[in-house]
């Protein structure tokens, strides 16, 4: 039996590229004693892997150059000689880009597709949604009657933090670029508004519909984004740095505005890296799960078939062609058949 894998061949300089990257053919190696054989379904991919992909000093070292490409992942277990897991298990874990895996599985987590759709382990019931719940509800702090505002709106944390905020009884404006993501938040997930980044008065347009002010900013983008919103802060504002997907590709980063109204209004702006939150993993589940349920809250996935094809599906994300949580579908999703 052989694995299909992609790699690492080397580190983009400013904008990441197909060239990047190179498939192989290994063969899968023979089960010791403890192992767990899984086929990849879906693989996830995020805006993380564009700092993966580079050597800079970072809250995660780089993926060795011919390494596969690390990833979120749901499997089925084909072969086990791990009494955890038998075939036919659906898990999630951190296989990466490739077919299959053969480990421990220290790392896996079983999935019951009776209680959501698999991929959704790495999408809404997976890191991203985990990030939007600890970012919003932790950091950001949201309450009743304030105003909150989330870039990259549509996409697979801030689709969830803008639901989120709107659960907590706040007046949320997004911020997305293409007038069918901002159609989109506003009309199938219920934001109060939503503005264009592509537009040349950002701030004026933010500003009529934020009219009193920005109480949370949950920044996904960095650059002339930030700077629109930041300067409508009020008083005490809060702002979780989440990510700043405008400078990944970027090594020579914009100006950012002035310390002085961070000081004036005692905003608080605090990065946040959503591994170390691991201990509200339950608590996430639990609440997500019941409102996606109850259809409280919705989430949508942008598909992409083929292991093949992750090299060109990554670089959507960096200039918005991805139109929800990106997944790869490596191999059939057997449950897709039942599902109808
Ligand atoms: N801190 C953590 O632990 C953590 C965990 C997960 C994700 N993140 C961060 O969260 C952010 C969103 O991630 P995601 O997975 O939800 O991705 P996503 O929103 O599904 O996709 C990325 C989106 O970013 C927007 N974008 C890309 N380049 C942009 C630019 N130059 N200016 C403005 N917008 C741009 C695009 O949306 P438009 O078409 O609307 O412009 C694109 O669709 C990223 O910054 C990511 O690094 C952080």
């Amino acid at each position: 039996m052989t694995n299909q894998q992609i790699v690492l061949k080397s580190r983009p300089v400013t904008h990441a590229s197909e060239d990047n990257f190179a498939l192989r053919t290994v063969p899968v190696p023979p089960l010791g004693d403890g192992d767990v054989l899984r086929r990849t379904i879906y693989l996830s991919l995020d805006p993380y892997m564009r700092g993966r992909m580079g050597s800079a000093k970072s809250y995660a070292a780089g993926v060795p150059l011919d390494h596969v490409m690390i990833g979120g992942t749901v499997s089925q277990v084909i072969e086990s000689t791990n009494p955890a897991f038998a075939p036919g298990d659906f898990v999630t874990g951190y296989d990466g880009w490739q077919e299959c895996h053969v480990s421990k599985g220290h790392d896996l987590r079983r999935l019951d597709p009776a209680v959501a759709p698999i991929s959704t382990a790495i999408g809404v019931l997976g890191m991203p949604g985990m990030t939007a719940y600890v970012g919003l509800f932790d950091l950001g702090q949201p309450k009743a009657g304030e105003t909150v505002v989330v870039s990259a709106a549509s996409g697979a944390v801030g689709a969830i933090v803008g639901q989120l905020a709107k659960l907590t009884g706040c007046r949320v404006v997004g911020i997305a670029g293409a007038k069918e993501k901002c159609d989109y938040v506003v009309q199938e997930l219920g934001f109060d508004a939503c503005v264009s980044h592509y537009s040349d008065t950002l701030r004026d347009a933010l500003a009529a519909t934020c009219p009193e002010g920005v109480d949370v900013y949950f920044e996904n983008v960095g650059g002339k984004v930030f700077e629109a919103v930041f300067g409508l802060m009020n008083v005490h504002g809060r702002i979780p740095v989440c990510g700043t997907i405008s400078e990944y590709n970027d090594p020579t980063p914009t100006s950012g505005p002035t310390l002085r109204a961070l000081l004036t209004n005692r905003i608080m702006i605090r990065g946040f890296i959503v591994g170390e939150y691991a201990a509200r993993q339950a608590d996430f589940l639990r609440d997500c799960a019941q409102w996606i349920r109850e259809g409280t809250l919705k989430y949508r996935e942008d598909v992409v078939d083929g292991l093949a094809q992750a090299p060109s599906a990554l670089l959507r994300l960096f200039d918005g062609r991805n139109f929800g949580k990106l997944l790869v579908r490596v191999s059939p999703d057997p449950t897709q058949a039942t599902r109808g």
